[in-house]
């Protein structure tokens, strides 16, 4: 197979699709702009959703691109041969233009041709959707690979679960699919197929024939305009095609891997125990670095993405003093990613401050935070070790009955119901039996309960691992099934917090969700009109309920300014102006004077959103339709984000039914 570096790979793929006559397009942000029923861009077609239900995008019907992506579900599979928690996924699409009949021939010209990938046939396998009562089985789809001159023994149909794609959040756009694999190895049996997790098949590509849109009810309602939605990993096609045994191999990894071997003096090596630590390493350097680096880049938080970045920080972090990493070195990492990544990315040097500042904040928090957690641990560890002294002093006693009866009396021995049987025993005056509790009760303060673990983990952020290591350390083992019940329990109660929030999904949320984007842009306005332009977004976040707007400001907001702030934007909201949409190409966006990022996020033309004399932004929308439908705007919260960053929360009215 053919040898490519990722920048060959992605211009490759820019070069097939323009000669297929489709506009490139940027990545947009790994924060989704405006679906608040996830917290990262997870494919390449999410930031697209608006224009696969029919708006007009405004750089045609045929785009392609290459979009950077977060998955984190899989954290813990990171460090085997190719999960990444972010990666790239090359992508094209068709609004309501081609459809199976171009795309299967093309996607096979694409694998296999010289030109391109030139991948040898025979190690190429397909799969396409068997059908079920909400779509009919793709005949179509399998007759358009045997026509390419795929066997019938390369090509499966498979149910829902293997080959239907989407939504990206609760409801959207989604459809059945059909992927490709490399074939690795041998099939295991005679029932091998892409669907069997023994490692024979590597999905390499995916193509979405969109054509539904899913309802919250979980109903799927056909789409008037079909459309077409692949997907490409580039790590993964870089690692078959180069022949290596992990992505972690390719060339997108090896200058990050080389730094990490420079700063602890060790050597990596694809299969030794080491190997696991430098790849989570690696790996999450990388994806804390592109959503630090992010133009709406947030900082490590307790909520929401600032929640996942904090524990990517941390885990890197974790993994990296395992591998003998010193204080400092996410920000060393992060350096060589940036400078890796900044040709293609541009985002990365421009917040390249931003991202090595915040680094060191969350190292140094993190570091705190160990310090405490190792204390809380000494804690616990003199509570066990004060129990064992009073039990073998009992024990020592020449009247054992009398010395427990006493302590019992004075609550040094504690009434509780570890503790209980011995006083019981010692109640009823029976020495032999108190000797045998006291002996019970000894042979289990070798092991840390899991409640105090527990405890150490929830209250204190002290991983798992570490209290086990600090355990083992003095001699005790942890009950790790009482604390991993607790820790079950605690994610099932948290998860569903996190899915009742967006219960009815982005669907039923978009007017309030647009009402709220409308207002972010009347605040910034109005924070630069109050503050100055010192003032530039951070970060925004729309909940059902509140919008949270970050911004470049280097100290606190008085009361008197955001009194002032407040009115601003109730004002515009009283003129009640309506909320015009202008296309147009990115030097006219900026003699007209709109905010935004001007790195032309859709290629030539952009989208201007006008509130009258408020405000006038480049952004994708949605919005409401006139400043009015706000009714009213409340600042509920001002604080720091992080050094030289402020946080605003606000809600709005809500309109009468
Ligand atoms: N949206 C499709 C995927 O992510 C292409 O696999």
């Amino acid at each position: 197979m053919k040898q490519l570096t990722s920048s060959e790979l992605r211009s490759l793929w820019f070069k097939f699709y323009t000669e297929k006559q489709h506009a490139i397009i940027d990545s947009a942000s790994v924060i989704p702009e405006n679906d608040p029923t996830v917290l990262f861009t997870t494919a390449g077609m999410h930031p697209l959703v608006p224009y696969l239900l029919g708006q007009k995008h405004p750089a045609g019907r045929r785009l392609a691109d290459v979009q950077k992506c977060i998955r984190t579900k899989d954290i813990d599979e990171v460090g085997d041969m190719s999960h990444c928690t972010f990666f790239e996924m090359l992508g094209n699409w068709s609004l309501g233009d081609y459809f199976r009949k171009e795309m299967i021939p093309w996607s096979w010209e694409f694998l296999t041709d010289e030109k391109w990938l030139g991948i040898e046939k025979d190690r190429l396998a397909f799969t396409v959707f068997e059908g079920d009562q909400d779509c009919p089985r793709d005949n179509e789809g399998a007759d358009l690979w045997r026509s390419c001159g795929v066997k019938d023994d390369h090509l499966f149909f498979l149910p829902k679960k293997h080959n239907w794609w989407g939504p990206a959040g609760v409801t959207g756009p989604c459809g059945p699919d059909t992927e490709m694999f490399i074939i690795m190895k041998e099939p295991c049996g005679p029932d091998c197929s892409p669907a069997c997790d023994c490692g024979a098949y590597l999905e390499i590509w995916n193509d979405v024939f969109m054509q539904y849109n899913k309802q919250a009810d979980g109903s799927f309602i056909p789409l008037e305009q079909k459309n077409v939605d692949t997907g490409m990993g580039l790590e993964r096609v870089l690692c078959v095609l180069n022949g290596k045994k992990s992505v972690y191999e390719t060339d997108v990894f090896t200058g990050i891997i080389a730094k990490i071997e420079q700063l602890s003096g060790k050597k990596y090596n694809a299969d030794d125990e080491n190997t696991k630590a430098f790849r989570v390493v690696a790996d999450h350097m990388r994806t804390s670095t592109f959503i630090l680096g992010d133009p709406r880049g947030v900082s490590p938080s307790n909520v929401d993405q600032g929640y996942i970045l904090r524990r990517l920080i941390r885990r890197a972090v974790r993994y990296g003093m395992n591998l003998g990493l010193e204080a400092g070195f996410t920000a060393e990492i992060a350096q060589v990613i940036i400078d890796q990544y900044k040709e293609i990315y541009p985002e990365l040097s421009a917040n390249s401050a931003f991202v090595l500042e915040q680094l060191k904040l969350e190292e140094d928090r993190f570091t705190r935070t160990l310090r405490q957690g190792e204390k809380e641990f000494e804690k616990v560890y003199y509570n066990v070790g004060q129990t064992k002294i009073l039990l073998e002093s009992i024990l020592a006693a020449d009247d054992i009955v009398a010395c427990a009866n006493e302590n019992a009396q004075t609550k040094k021995l504690r009434p509780s119901p570890d503790m209980m049987p011995i006083i019981e025993a010692a109640k009823a005056g029976d020495a032999a039996a108190v000797k045998a509790a006291i002996d019970a009760r000894l042979s289990t303060l070798t092991v840390l309960d899991g409640r105090s673990a527990f405890k150490l983990y929830d209250t204190y952020g002290f991983p798992i691992e570490m209290t086990t290591e600090l355990a083992a350390e003095k001699g005790l083992t942890v009950d790790m099934e009482d604390f991993e019940a607790r820790f079950k329990q605690h994610q099932e109660t948290s998860h569903a917090g996190a899915e009742q929030r967006f219960k009815g999904g982005l669907a039923d949320a978009s007017e309030q969700t647009a009402c709220l984007h409308t207002a972010t842009h009347l605040l910034q306005a109005a924070l630069r009109k109050v503050l100055g332009d010192e003032v530039h977004q951070k970060g925004s976040n729309i909940t059902a309920e509140r919008l949270r707007f970050d911004f470049t400001f280097g100290r606190k907001v008085t009361p008197e300014e955001l009194e002032t702030v407040e009115k601003l934007v109730n004002e515009a909201i009283e003129a009640k102006v309506p909320v015009t949409l202008e296309e147009m190409t990115v030097p006219e966006a900026k003699a007209q004077g709109a905010m935004g990022l001007f790195e032309s996020k859709y290629g030539e033309r952009v989208k201007v959103y006008t509130m009258g004399k408020y405000s006038k932004e480049i952004c994708g929308g949605p919005h409401a339709k006139n400043t009015g439908d706000l009714v009213s705007f409340k600042i509920q919260k001002e604080e720091s984000s992080s050094a030289g960053v402020r946080r605003i929360k606000a809600t709005i009215g809500r309109k009468a039914e």
